[in-house]
């Protein structure tokens, strides 16, 4: 998706929509622009590529005035170009429009805007939005916007400015995130806090349905027939550090290493070791609720659906309860058997993804009772779902998710020991899985300390060009997981596979030229694995191991060995993913690929 920054008060505009955009630009980063009131009109400057290339442009011709919008875009409809990004202005230039989102019925809209003499200058679908907001322009800028949004099908996120009404921004959302942030006689409108963090803590989270006026004065929220709505302030509680760099090459990296502590955040407060269980207070069920449940179902995209694949093996081996794993975007569109006695958990790092949203939306519809499992505070899935469990990893900006799927699948085991103990997990298993939680972070700490033989490893397989990861149980997700990674920052053809399905297909591609990750642990399938290294080493595969101890079974049939530390199965692919996170950064860095912004990639998919 794409970011909104807007600004109006009495500083200039300028420095901090680019400062604002380029907090943002991980959402997004194909093409930017902005649009500020320069005292005698809407003025705008646009350019493909990356924000310091507007950034250039402004410096060679400067665009002056205390009130603005920008844009970073990632593009649905039409090329990166210039044309292309935004602010889309309408055909007299007194309007300009950023938007976050597709326009579903544009075409139709184009037509009959065309037909009418307006005409249009890009290939995008927002660009519609401009001219309508136009034609119903009678001398109030939310007035228009209202009765534009009444044609309008799909979804939205917009800030719109207007040249007669020079002090003001409008900004309306349905299904794209915005919020409003609240300074000193300032106020931003934004698509994520991170933009605006330097400025201002204070910020009104806007639903589907609201418009937001902002003018010199203050702020009003309306909904669409132009009615006034009270809505609360929240403030944000994580600070600039956890949205910079600091001494890290990428926030990839910095993430990677930030695990022993997100993982501890994860946990902090809500493991009791004495009864062998988790306390999770944001859940909204009573113990007897959690009992209710026949099966449950987890929803979610990417890398947080490896995560739920995770979560589906533990509910069912410790607490005995029938789990089912679906894309959102399949789920949304079957006709899944799910009702009153079904618990939806929905995983989000971003808390935003638009298939997820919409998967929640139908288990909700059906009945289910729906968990958020989101890193994301504040975000539409944690204020939409029943109850949730904040991960709590903090601002995650690698478009790559690293520690938001270890926390993702620690929160899952939290939730898992909870159930567990109400129905068949005895005290004994729980404490064992609470000992085994405490000692995580010292272990991924133990692996991170070992980056350097990863960075080495990196070094030998940087050329290749396809790789095949294998697990089995617990380690099947972390395969995918590890494939994952590698393919969206290094461009290399990845497949993660369940070891033993590999003779029944991707063996066909296995010769001296192709890398195999296979993630062995000391586990209960171990055994299994090991004739499945002997399968791959037979057709002269490379053999990378992931292992957990020495193995007198694996000498000689493996040709690299990383170990990770000994922990309990159902943790294991917490402690295998570290490696394969490093893997697939040191490779990405080799090849010289961008890794916190990979190709056509964006960190959070707000549309279909
Ligand atoms: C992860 O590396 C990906 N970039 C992507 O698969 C991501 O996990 C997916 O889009 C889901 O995002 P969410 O967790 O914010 O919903
Ligand atoms: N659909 C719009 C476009 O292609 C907005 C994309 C975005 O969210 O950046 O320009």
């Amino acid at each position: 998706m794409c970011g909104i920054v807007g600004y109006v008060g009495p500083r200039v505009a300028t420095p901090l929509l680019i400062d604002g955009l380029k907090r943002l630009e991980y959402r997004g980063y194909d093409s930017a622009g902005v649009a500020v009131m320069n005292g005698k009109g809407v003025d705008t400057r646009r350019a493909p590529g990356k924000i310091v290339k507007l950034e250039a442009m402004l410096n060679a011709e400067p665009l002056v005035g205390t009130l603005g919008i920008a844009h970073t875009r990632w593009a649905t409809h039409g090329a990166p170009t210039e044309l292309n990004a935004h602010p889309h202005t309408s055909t007299d230039k007194s309007i300009a429009v950023v938007h976050n989102g597709i326009i579903e019925n544009a075409t139709a809209l184009k037509a009959r805007l065309e037909a009418s003499g307006y005409v249009f200058t890009s290939e995008t679908d927002t660009e519609v939005l401009a001219h309508l907001i136009q034609e119903m322009y009678t001398g109030k800028l939310e007035d228009a916007v209202i009765r534009a949004l009444e044609h309008v099908e799909g979804t939205y996120g917009i800030a719109v400015i207007c040249s007669k009404e020079p002090d003001k921004i409008v900004a309306a959302r349905k299904g794209s995130p915005l919020l409003i942030g609240l300074g000193e006689n300032e106020y931003f409108v934004a698509s994520d806090a991170s933009a605006i963090l330097s400025y201002t803590r204070e910020v009104v989270y806007l639903d589907d349905g609201d418009l937001a006026v902002l003018d010199r004065n203050g702020y009003k929220i309306l909904d669409m027939s132009a009615t006034q709505l009270d809505k609360a302030v929240s403030r944000i509680d994580w600070d600039l550090g956890q949205i910079e760099r600091g001494g890290y090459a990428h926030f990839m990296l910095k993430e990677i290493f930030e695990q022993p502590t997100t993982i501890e955040n994860t946990m902090r407060g809500r493991l009791l070791p004495e009864d062998g269980t988790s306390k999770l207070g944001g859940l909204n069920l009573t113990d007897e609720e959690l009992l209710f449940f026949d099966n449950i179902v987890i929803t979610a995209c990417g890398t947080s659906w490896h995560s739920a694949l995770i979560g589906e093996h533990m509910f069912e081996e410790l607490a005995r309860i029938p789990v089912e794993v679906e894309y959102a975007s399949e789920f949304r569109y079957r006709n899944p058997i799910v009702d009153e006695r079904t618990l939806c958990i929905v995983m989000s790092q971003s808390g935003e993804t638009a298939d997820t949203l919409a998967a929640m939306r139908e288990a909700k519809r059906r009945g289910a009772r729906t968990l958020g499992i989101v890193n994301q505070v504040g975000s539409t899935i944690a204020r939409e779902a029943d109850g949730g469990i904040y991960i709590h990893a903090g601002p995650e900006i690698g478009v790559a998710s690293t520690k938001a799927f270890t926390s993702q699948v620690v929160a899952l085991a939290l939730l898992t020991l909870k159930v567990g103990r109400l129905r068949d997990l005895s005290i004994m298993n729980g404490r064992r899985i609470v000992e085994a939680l405490q000692a995580l972070p010292g272990q991924i700490q133990s692996i991170l300390d070992r980056a350097d033989e990863i960075e080495q490893l990196a070094e030998e397989f940087k050329r290749a060009q396809n790789f095949l990861y294998l697990g089995r149980g617990y380690n099947f997700p972390a395969a995918l997981e590890g494939a994952l990674k590698l393919k969206e920052i290094s461009y290399i053809h990845a497949e993660g596979y369940p070891a033993a399905e590999m003779k029944h297909g991707p063996i066909a591609l296995i010769d001296e030229m192709m890398p195999v990750v296979c993630i062995a642990p000391h586990d209960s399938v171990f055994d299994k694995i090991v004739s499945n290294v002997q399968e791959v080493k037979a057709r002269k595969g490379k053999v990378i191991a992931i292992t957990s101890q020495a193995e007198p079974s694996l000498v000689g049939k493996i040709d690299y060995e990383f170990r990770i530390p000994q922990t309990i199965e159902m943790l294991s692919p917490i402690l295998a993913s570290v490696p394969l996170q490093l893997l697939a950064y040191y490779i990405a860095v080799k090849r010289g690929s961008n890794v916190d912004q990979p190709r056509n990639l964006a960190k959070s998919v707000t549309v279909e």
